[in-house]
């Protein structure tokens, strides 16, 4: 997920390696490495903590001595950050050193095969999988052993790859992580993305998923996953650093919007195992399962959300009652924790004062803590009993969008798991699921190749609002919250958030002419009661917006403009209805001209109370 460099030309690598992942430090990672080839050996050096770190360590890169070399930093997915975690892995016998980007999906199945064979794991690593299968297949061909490789590993990578005994040569490969080639006077570099190299070129090739790297000090030479040799065109970088640092868009809050199919993907593919749901680090029994009496979800901001949706969507469907609290209430009200109880802390973090609070509180009490963290090794991650990891990635802009999907991601995979083992799902409707929930990323995908210039125009409408209210019923209100802090958050434009048929109970008294009211319809059952509420406000002058599934047209008659999601199980649908609305909060404040990225008066890791 983090940063990858690498290089081999007629300078030292060292110091261009350092140099190039300190230009790739903005994406956060917790430990950094590098692997030379100084003509005999391949030595490596790393570290958990800052580059800065690893500089000190080896003399700014001058204590090793090599012009080929890998260099990498980590955002840990599996296995906390330590030393022994960073990367480069390296065989017993030193002779192959990987550095790796992304997540192997079925790494303990490999791992298991290995350790029969006989092989020694160092670290937790998924990625220690990968070093020690290219050793059991290379017998003197590098790229046939790596493609062999490619074939056993399931899940998302970028590898760059040195052999003891071919000093001349530096590999790379990648399948769902990105990965680039770029071509100077002075040598080649393989990247996981532009910065890190735009000092020395803008040449650059990029590696399409299942293509095969091998470059030399002369050559570039590229393959299919078949090893057929194939032509690249080379492309030159136009962006400056900042545009390239954002992968060419405007903001990180807009990257991370679209970088939502591949974090939802990851957070869930793992999870799926031969049509069933399988969350290994929840180390619950079927019995445990069974014997739930009671969940609290205890979080804040966005993540609270997250626990409102998974009250609907786990009461609905595991039939387990669940109170969702804020963290900094939970910590001072002495809630009941008895037996049968779990509590779920959801957090981006790890680190919220509140929430962690909220932990000990609960731990103290005697009852098991899941967390659901994205910052492994973070302090919620370290101190709750079982943790089960979004793989989101590092998320830069304060205002949450991947994180929060899979956190949504993460509530619906449970949600399905306890209520098959409990049996309050049939077979049919738990399969039927399944297909849904995994065609979410491809669907959000669609929303955002379809959607965007769409949101772009429905936004230069509503810049100069400055009242707001989200509306909706059942999942359709938690998603209105999630909607209504986006858009505060950012654009700063007054905003609240109800669900649907609470407005008559007192908000209603302040729609007036020109308020903007975002009406949420995904729920079929309740269609015709939130519409009759979207006409309660407009004939008080408000202008409606309507987001609501495709074929839905009654809500289209009574709205100013409308957005369509793709139809999927009714538990899911905030995962598709709230793409919309990150990206009206984000062109709406695009629109005002805010700094969208560091909203005012707001952290993004908030670690007081
Ligand atoms: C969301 O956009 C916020 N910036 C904020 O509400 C955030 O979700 C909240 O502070 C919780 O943070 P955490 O997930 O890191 O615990
Ligand atoms: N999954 C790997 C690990 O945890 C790689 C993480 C990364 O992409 O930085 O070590």
């Amino acid at each position: 997920m983090c940063g990858i460099v690498g290089y081999i030309g007629k300078e030292q690598a060292a110091p261009l390696l350092l140099e190039g992942l300190s230009k790739l430090e903005y994406r956060g990672y917790d430990s950094a490495g590098l692997a030379i080839h100084n003509g005999t050996d391949v030595e490596i050096s790393k570290c958990k903590g800052r580059l800065k770190v690893l500089s000190d360590l080896t003399e700014g890169g001058a204590a090793m001595q090599g012009s080929l070399g890998i260099g990498h930093t980590r955002w840990a997915t599996h296995g906390a950050p330590s030393d022994t975690n960073s990367h480069p892995h390296i065989n017993a016998n030193s002779s192959i050193a990987v550095v790796h980007n992304g997540i192997i999906e079925n790494y303990l199945k490999i791992k298991n095969r290995l350790l029969e064979k006989g092989y020694e794991f160092q670290s937790q690593t998924d990625t220690e999988v990968v070093v020690q299968l290219l050793d059991s297949y290379y017998k003197g061909d590098a790229l046939a052993a790596i493609a062999k490789v490619m074939t056993k590993l399931d899940g998302s990578y970028a590898l760059g790859i040195v052999f003891k005994d071919r000093p001349e040569e530096l590999f790379a490969v990648r399948k769902d992580s990105p990965l680039i080639v770029g071509v100077s006077e002075t040598g080649k570099f393989i990247a996981s993305d532009v910065p890190a190299i735009l000092k020395q070129t803008r040449d650059v090739y990029y590696l399409e998923n299942g293509e095969i790297v091998r470059l030399t000090r002369n050559e570039v030479n590229f393959y299919n996953s078949d090893l057929e040799p194939i032509e690249k065109e080379m492309k030159t970088v136009q962006w400056d650093i900042s545009a390239a640092e954002k992968g060419g868009y405007k903001h990180f809050m807009l990257k991370e919007i679209h970088e939502q199919p591949k974090a939802v993907r990851d957070t869930i593919n793992p999870r799926i195992r031969n049509n069933d749901i399988v969350i290994d680090e929840l180390n619950m029994s079927e019995e445990d399962i069974k014997n739930l009496k009671k969940i609290f979800i205890v979080a804040c901001g966005s993540a609270y959300h997250v626990g409102m949706t998974g009250k609907y969507v786990i009461e609905d469907l595991a039939r387990i009652p669940v109170e969702v609290d804020m963290a900094s209430e939970f910590r001072y009200r002495n809630p009941i924790l008895e037996e049968g109880t779990l509590t779920i802390i959801i957090s981006q973090s790890g680190e919220t004062a509140d929430s962690l609070a909220a932990l000990r509180e609960a731990k103290e009490k005697g009852v098991k803590v899941l967390g659901i963290i994205n910052v492994v090794g973070s302090s919620i991650a370290r101190e709750a009993d079982n943790v089960m990891y979004t793989w989101a990635g590092p998320e830069i802009a304060v205002a949450t969008t991947k994180a929060y999907s899979t956190q949504l991601a993460a509530m619906y995979l449970l949600a399905m798991h306890f209520a098959k083992v409990r049996g309050t799902i049939s077979g049919e409707q738990f399969d039927h699921m399944l297909q849904d929930l995994r065609r979410i990323p491809d669907q959000i995908q669609s929303i955002l190749d379809n959607g965007v210039s769409k949101l772009q125009y429905i936004a230069s409408h509503y810049v100069a609002v400055k009242d707001s209210f989200f509306i909706g019923r059942g999942v359709d209100y938690t998603t209105a919250l999630e909607g209504s802090l986006k858009l505060k958050e950012i654009s700063y434009i007054h905003s609240e958030a109800f669900p649907a048929g609470e407005l008559k109970h007192g908000p209603i008294a302040l729609i007036e002419e020109g308020t903007l009211v975002a009406a949420l319809l995904t729920q079929e059952d309740l269609y015709k009661k939130t519409i009759s509420n979207m006409v309660e406000v407009q004939s008080r002058g408000a202008r409606v917006l309507a987001i609501t599934n495709e074929g839905n047209e009654e809500a289209a008659k009574v709205s100013e403009m409308a957005i369509y999601i793709p139809n999927t199980d009714k538990h899911f649908t905030t995962s598709l209805s709230v793409i919309p609305l990150q990206l009206l909060s984000y062109y709406v404040a695009v629109g005002k001209g805010f700094d969208v990225d560091k909203p005012r008066n707001l952290a993004k890791s908030v670690t007081v109370e």
